[in-house]
């Protein structure tokens, strides 16, 4: 095939046309970048920014965190909504002290055996902190995912769920992993964020129209496919 690859394309259009300047962004440390994760999982960036930088000024490392009275976290994330994602925060940083040395682990596999960490934020901390060639699948990556590839099968199904995650896997970068894993990863949410959108995809600007299978058949938004469970 002489097209450029999904991940080429995902990785020149982030650096042109993706987001490069939230805060998380301008770091490497795993605390921040955990936090940021967390934050974002079910709230819009708008509204993390401010909660982000109060949390930061009064829990600037795992440390402070860990050993803060668990009132004082619920403080600073109400407004947030979906607590037990506070409640996981303050759990996930006592074990990454208690357990790990006050270091977080630096591999999705284990990043993932922690509280409130599922498989995708495990693989967007390692990838950002740490180059980690390991996927994402969040909700707007599955997305884009599944129309470039044309990826119909229902993910209601766990073994379809585990298949569309290999795929994940062989779509990653293979070159300048150190440079390209976060950027790549962060296309792809930008992409799902911005151009690959639930209703009216703008594939004209997007960077994968020409690779994307989803686009050929003239009606991406059947994808992702899910049944009801
Ligand atoms: N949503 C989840 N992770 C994100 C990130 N790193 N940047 C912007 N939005 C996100
Ligand atoms: Fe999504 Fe359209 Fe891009 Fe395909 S071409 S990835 S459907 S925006």
């Amino acid at each position: 095939l002489s097209e450029t690859d999904v991940a080429t394309r995902v990785v020149r259009w982030q650096s042109s046309h993706g987001r490069n300047h939230l805060p998380w962004q301008q770091t490497r440390d795993p605390y921040r970048v955990w936090l940021s994760e967390i934050m974002l999982q079910q709230t819009q960036v708008s509204t993390v920014l401010g909660y982000y930088a109060r949390f930061l000024e009064r829990f600037p490392d795992v440390r402070a965190l860990a050993a803060a009275p668990q009132d004082d976290v619920m403080a600073l994330w109400s407004g947030l909504g979906y607590y037990s994602r506070a409640r996981n925060l303050h759990r996930c940083a006592q074990t990454v002290v208690n357990e790990h040395g006050g270091k977080f682990p630096r591999s999705a596999q284990v990043l993932a055996t922690l509280p409130g960490i599922g498989r995708s934020t495990a693989g967007a901390i390692a990838a950002f902190c740490f180059s980690e060639r390991t996927p994402i699948l969040d909700a707007n990556v599955r997305r884009v995912l599944t129309r470039v590839l044309g990826f119909d099968a229902d993910l209601a199904l766990s073994r379809n769920e585990r298949t569309l995650w290999l795929h994940a896997q062989s779509l990653l970068p293979s070159v300048d992993i150190d440079t390209a894993m976060p950027r790549y990863t962060q296309g792809l949410m930008d992409l799902g964020a911005s151009l690959c959108t639930p209703r009216d995809p703008a594939c004209p600007q997007c960077p994968l129209q020409t690779l994307c299978a989803a686009h050929r058949e003239g009606e991406p938004e059947r994808y992702p496919v899910r049944t009801r469970t």
